[in-house]
């Protein structure tokens, strides 16, 4: 059991890195990693997207499930963003109005990732800011 317990850890650490290289490719020239809430003003002028940090927040605490089962939440996170990132919608957005205006929908990012990238990236957003507040 030892034996087979090991390299899946080392599989999905790598998957982990794996995903933040995506993340650096593709989605941060408009979404930046890490901002205080109280930059964001400052720094508008630089952003072309709403933070990484709060879209993976706003998403996660959107998101409620009746019997709090983190995994069940966290499959549901990711089933949502390797959507959105494929098929970004006005009507499945759950920016804030506000946001939407400035910045516009998300152009989709289909021809660029496959849907193995999609789950990594998908899988980095959810654990990258596990217990990470946007404040
Ligand atoms: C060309 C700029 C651009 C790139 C590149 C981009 N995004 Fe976005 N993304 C946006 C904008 C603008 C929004 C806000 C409007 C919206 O919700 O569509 C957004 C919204 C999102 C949302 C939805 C937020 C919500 O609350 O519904 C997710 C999830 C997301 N992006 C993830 C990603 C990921 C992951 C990548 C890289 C694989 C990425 N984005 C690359 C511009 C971009």
């Amino acid at each position: 059991m030892k034996k087979t317990l090991l390299p899946l850890a080392l599989f999905s650490s790598l998957l982990l890195a794996n995903g933040y290289e995506i993340y650096k490719n593709n989605c941060a020239s408009c979404h930046i990693e890490m901002i205080a809430k109280e930059e964001v003003l400052n720094n508008l002028d630089k952003m072309k997207a709403p933070p990484m940090v709060e879209v993976s927040n706003q998403i996660r605490s959107n998101i409620i499930i009746k019997d709090d089962d983190e995994d069940v939440h966290k499959h549901l996170f990711v089933l949502f963003v390797k959507d959105y990132i494929r098929n970004p919608e006005l009507s499945k957005s759950m920016c804030h109005p506000g946001a939407l205006e400035r910045f516009d929908v998300m152009p989709s990012l289909k021809t660029k990732l496959t849907e193995q990238e999609a789950q990594e990236v998908a899988t980095w957003l959810y654990e990258r800011y596990e217990g990470v507040a946007f404040r």
